[in-house]
């Protein structure tokens, strides 16, 4: 079974009507990825409609023509969004194609809905309802067996958190033991607090692959590689065991490296406590620690076998935390440019990040604020919280840009801070994203987001007029 869709086709199954010709579009262009019709290449390939085809040379010699097809895509090129045919599982070395080359999501329809959609198409097994609908029942646990993933007819983001491995649901943390993929042993890396909140759910969730337990610090000071060092003298698993991190984006951060240098690597799964982790730090294989030189210095692109949402948990998640959650929120809803809950900004990420999973071109998109606010946290000796100082650098990328900064106020209402204006503008001046006498900078344009120039005093004056 494929975990998700990163470097590897997504294959789009399901019933008659399920929506997959509408949808799979929508998605190949949030993915930076071509979209293929099967039944349309189909159709070009043997130079008649599937209607005629099937009338004239009946649908077992169709299936053989869809099976090559499919055979040829997915051992093919580039990693595209295949919609592929209702019938296409009928065949033993379709399935076996769909298994070895892509990440399969069956989009869920019930008989009513699929039936209102396909009635008075010119669809060869769509002209009698009852019919239909007996191969609807027939059909759809079909679909589902032969899938990775299943999700809602229509839901583009429940597609994108799939295809990334994203596991969104309610109560999931109590589901751990089934939700972390293979069958090998457990080490469960969590951060202390959230160990006494949750842990014991989590243990017993996991039962017999529980391995081992290992308590991180709160908070930012788990990110040393003192810790991870630790973790690779604890750690007792072998290579098909998997950590699974339970805390919020400072826990996924550490436990996530040390998964990428235990052993050279071993699996790891993201349990994210935080709101932040939620939308942001536990989606997309970034991880790593501090060093003494700065943030996030050292670490690796390692992609979490899953990442299990349960955001019941942010019950007991105090006020602060989820303010910086919400700044990451709303830093996703300015690049998207429409609204979004913490699903919709998780989903968008998925998609930044399975395009450009190395971080050298959209998915830089996400650091819109940060800049900023990185300066601004650095000249406060960290003092300052994340989302406050996202907050103050969404404004100030808001202004660069041209654009009303109501969303902001109205949502997290900043305030310019007391730091030292030398220190924050010599730390902004250190950031990575500098290109000779300009400075590169997440900004939204017309047509979305773009990284652009500035001049150096343009983006000082910006940064000056968060301080007070
Ligand atoms: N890898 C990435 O792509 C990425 C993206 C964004 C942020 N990050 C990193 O994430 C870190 C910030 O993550 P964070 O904001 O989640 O902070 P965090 O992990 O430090 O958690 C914040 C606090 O909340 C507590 N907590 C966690 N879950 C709780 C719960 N359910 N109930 C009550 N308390 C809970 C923790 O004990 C901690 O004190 C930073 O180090 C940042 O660099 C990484
Ligand atoms: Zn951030």
């Amino acid at each position: 079974m494929a975990l998700n869709a990163l470097d590897r086709h997504l294959a789009l199954i399901g019933f008659m009507g399920a929506g997959k010709t509408t949808i799979a579009p929508e998605i190949a262009a949030r993915l930076g990825r071509r979209s293929v019709e099967a039944d349309r290449t189909i159709e070009g390939r043997v130079q008649l409609k599937i209607g005629e085809f099937f009338a004239r040379r009946g649908e077992t010699e169709f299936r053989v023509v869809e099976a090559a097809l499919l055979r040829d895509l997915l051992d093919s090129g580039e990693p595209a969004v295949l919609d592929l045919g209702g019938g296409v599982l009928k065949t033993t070395s379709a399935r076996e194609a769909l298994a070895r080359g892509a990440f399969t999501v069956a989009l869920a329809v019930d008989a009513d809905t699929a039936w209102t959609r396909v009635t008075g198409t010119d669809r060869p097994l769509a002209a009698d309802e009852s019919k239909f609908r007996r191969l609807h029942d027939e059909r759809t646990p079909l679909y589902e067996a032969a899938a990775d993933a299943v999700v809602r007819s229509g839901d583009v983001d429940g597609i994108l958190l799939a295809a990334a491995g994203v596991h969104h649901e309610p109560g999931s943390l109590d589901r751990l033991g089934e939700l972390v993929p293979g069958e090998g042993p457990v080490a469960l890396v969590a951060d202390e607090h959230v160990l006494g909140l949750y842990g014991d759910r989590a243990r017993a969730a996991l039962g017999d692959r529980l391995a081992s337990t290992h308590p991180l610090p709160r908070g930012e000071a788990a990110k040393r590689l003192g810790e991870v060092e630790r973790l690779w003298h604890e750690l007792t698993i072998d290579r098909d065991g998997t950590v699974v991190a339970l805390g919020g984006g400072t826990t996924t951060d550490v436990a996530g490296f040390a998964a990428a240098t235990y052993l050279r690597g071993v699996a790891w799964v993201a349990v994210p406590t935080t709101l932040v982790g939620q939308v942001d730090a536990a989606i997309g294989g970034k991880t790593g620690v501090d060093t003494a030189v700065g943030k996030n210095l050292a670490g690796a692109f390692h992609w979490p076998a899953r990442v299990i949402v349960d955001d019941t948990l942010l019950a007991t998640l105090p006020e602060q935390e989820r303010r910086n959650g919400e700044a990451e929120r709303l830093k996703t809803e300015l690049l998207a440019g429409h609204p979004l809950d913490p699903r919709g900004a998780a989903a968008y990420k998925c998609a930044l990040c399975l395009r450009d999973p190395n971080d050298r071109g959209v998915r830089r998109w996400l650091n819109l604020g940060h800049t900023f606010g990185h300066a601004l946290e650095a000249a406060s000796g960290f003092e300052l919280a994340h989302g406050e100082a996202v907050a103050l650098g969404l404004l100030a990328a808001l202004r660069l840009s041209g654009r009303d900064t109501t969303p902001v106020e109205a949502a997290l209402d900043p305030r310019p801070v007391a730091v030292d204006r030398e220190l924050a503008w010599s730390a902004l001046q250190r950031d990575k994203k500098r290109a000779g006498g300009a400075i590169n900078l997440v900004l939204l344009g017309a047509d979305g987001p773009t990284v652009e120039p500035r001049p150096p005093d343009e983006v000082r004056a910006a940064l000056d007029s968060l301080i007070r």
